[in-house]
């Protein structure tokens, strides 16, 4: 896809957060088809931050893409289910062999009524990299841009998580990452879909991702957890967004009855 250059900032498209508070310091949310990064230590929320995103964008008709190299499926959807979104408002399709991939995504193809949030698992990515007879190094990227090109060819892709390249990087034990990863951004935009990379990070903040992930993305949101007194509180923050006037200042950030909320600046919680 060659990017379009818009004649007014209200053309940009953008996709929310969904985090009260916080899309508005955002211009309104992430430009469509960028490739952000969502950087944080463990225990950060980076993965519910990316399904907050799906789960949103799903009940606004859009399909999400989630891609997991970390998780279970059984286990995303327990967390989900136990951080109280109303499953009903969205189709969640879970792709367990890519044998028949194909056929399960185009069944989203029959829901128009509202949007999905398609879910693939490392069990099934794995299961794929075996059966293909091809250098393993190569094999984990092919299946990856497979399962997103499937989706998009088939019923259009929205948004798309990958949890996450420092799995992605474990796993596929690349010979040269800096070029291979060079190439999974460079698909990513000819993809032309909304792009959500989970990057393990140190919360000092020193680095993003494990290579060149800081530079090459167009975006890089930080989560983290930082001590108050005794207490540890979330933290969220914009680094950088492309085609953005952000507020970069550190938010803290809630989850409470089902929605994100950040609060800026002196609106601490705790104070
Ligand atoms: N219902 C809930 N409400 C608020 N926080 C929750 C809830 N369930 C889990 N959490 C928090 O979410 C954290 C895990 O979120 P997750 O998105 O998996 O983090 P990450 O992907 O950054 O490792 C848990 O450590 C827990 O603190
Ligand atoms: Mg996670």
């Amino acid at each position: 896809m060659v990017e379009q250059i818009v004649s007014s900032p209200d053309e940009i498209r953008r996709v929310r957060t969904y985090i009260e508070g916080f899309d508005e310091h955002l211009q309104g949310g992430i430009p469509h088809g960028h490739i952000s990064l969502i950087a944080g230590s463990a225990g950060t929320m980076k993965s519910s931050v990316c399904f907050n995103i799906l789960y949103g964008e799903a009940v606004n008709g859009r399909i999400g893409l989630y891609l997991s190299l970390e998780q279970s499926h059984q286990s995303i959807l327990n967390h989900i289910i136990n951080m109280g979104y109303n499953l009903n408002l969205v189709n969640i399709v879970v792709i367990k062999d890519l044998a028949d991939f194909q056929q399960d995504v185009a069944k989203v193809k029959n829901s128009h009524d509202k949007g999905t949030i398609i879910i693939v698992d490392i069990g099934v990515i794995r299961k794929e990299v075996k059966d293909v007879k091809i250098d393993e190094n190569r094999s984990w990227l092919n299946v990856i841009k497979n399962v997103v090109k499937t989706v998009k060819d088939t019923v259009g892709l929205d948004v798309f998580t990958l949890d996450s390249m420092s799995a992605l990087y474990v796993l596929s034990r690349f010979k040269n990452p800096r070029i291979e990863l060079f190439y999974i951004f460079e698909f990513l935009r000819d993809a032309d879909v909304t792009s959500l990379l989970i990057s393990e990070a140190p919360s000092d903040g020193s680095r993003y991702g494990e290579f060149d992930e800081d530079f090459l993305s167009d975006g890089i949101i930080h989560l983290r957890l930082a001590a108050f007194r005794r207490r540890i509180v979330r933290e969220i923050s914009v680094v950088k967004m492309r085609t953005t006037k952000t507020n970069n200042d550190l938010f803290s950030l809630e989850f409470e009855g089902g929605r994100f909320k950040a609060m800026y600046g002196g609106q601490n919680p705790l104070l």
